[in-house]
């Protein structure tokens, strides 16, 4: 059984983004990402902030905007055009979920496409959908991607069970693998809450993607032995063991399933360190884009 690093690949993509830094540095540019988060969920103040300190450790212009759970979907929109409108930012990420008192699709409706690091933007999940390498994948699935291809993990022709149909991660995932081309070329089925009998549809992947947001969700019976699992699953669960009172565990009972499996990601260190390098490079992409460099 083969625990799949995303700490190692990580390193890697990030390694490759110092590289196109250290050269639109030469040309005077330096990618700017502008995050901006509505309220104080502490998951979510979590990611905002290392997303912040990834930017700063690559030497990328960061703005990191926290604002009050009673900022307005106007004020949140006014902010949105700002850094459109601001040439030294390359990518704007609104963290999701915002407030619910927030029209959340009519706030990345408002973000440039060109902006839109996240991929969410109807242009971009039309691009990923038409095959346009121009457009912007979001990141988590994007890392997930990488982290098969790290494993040396063959996806033409491989039955992949994607759990979670997410816009975020369940649907561009979907995409992705049954697009044409390296990392791609999969038959990919998208199974959900409303699907029947889930475990027999799961024992037929040769990968499954469990992206359900629901702890240790996927157990042995849903796996057969020899298939790649990726958990992009990042829970908070009780733990009074724990100083912080909380620890993370993924979407797949790890302990049960590892053993079957020819390769696995770990939670914490799989597929979370992916997502924020992929950030950083799709932030170091716009900018080359914007600035004719590709
Ligand atoms: N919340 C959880 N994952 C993400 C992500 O990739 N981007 C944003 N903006 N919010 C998220």
């Amino acid at each position: 059984m083969q625990i799949i690093e995303g700490a190692k690949v990580a390193a890697q993509v990030l390694e490759e983004c110092r590289q196109d830094i250290a050269q639109l540095a030469s040309r005077g540019l330096k990618p700017g990402l502008a995050v901006i988060l509505v309220g104080s969920d502490p998951a979510s103040q979590a990611y905002v902030r290392s997303k912040d300190k990834k930017c700063k450790e690559l030497g990328l212009h960061s703005v990191k905007l926290e604002l009050p759970a009673s900022t307005t979907q106007e004020e949140l929109l006014a902010k949105v055009r700002e850094f459109n409108a601001d040439p030294a930012i390359h990518g704007i990420l609104v963290q999701s979920p915002p407030p619910k008192h927030i029209d959340e699709a009519a706030v990345v409706r408002a973000i440039d496409p060109a902006k839109d690091v996240d991929g969410f933007h109807p242009v971009n999940v039309a691009k990923l959908a038409l095959e346009d390498t121009s457009g912007f994948v979001p990141c988590t699935p994007l890392g997930c991607q990488r982290l098969l291809l790290a494993a040396g993990v063959e996806t033409a022709g491989a039955k992949v069970v994607v759990v979670g149909r997410s816009m975020i991660v369940g649907k561009p995932m979907a995409l992705l693998l049954m697009a044409k081309g390296v990392g791609g070329d999969a038959t990919v089925t998208v199974a959900h809450s409303r699907t029947r009998d889930l475990p027999s549809l799961t024992r037929q992947a040769d990968i499954i993607i469990a992206a359900i947001g629901r702890p240790e969700f996927i157990r042995k019976e849903h796996v057969r032995e020899g298939a790649v699992v990726i958990d992009v699953g990042i829970n908070r669960v009780d733990d009074s063991s724990s100083p912080k009172g909380y620890k993370l565990v993924g979407d797949v009972a790890y302990d049960e399933v590892a053993p079957l499996c020819k390769a696995i990601t770990p939670v914490p260190g799989g597929v979370g360190p992916m997502t924020i390098a992929m950030l950083m490079a799709n932030t170091v992409k716009a900018c080359k884009l914007l600035h004719g460099a590709v």
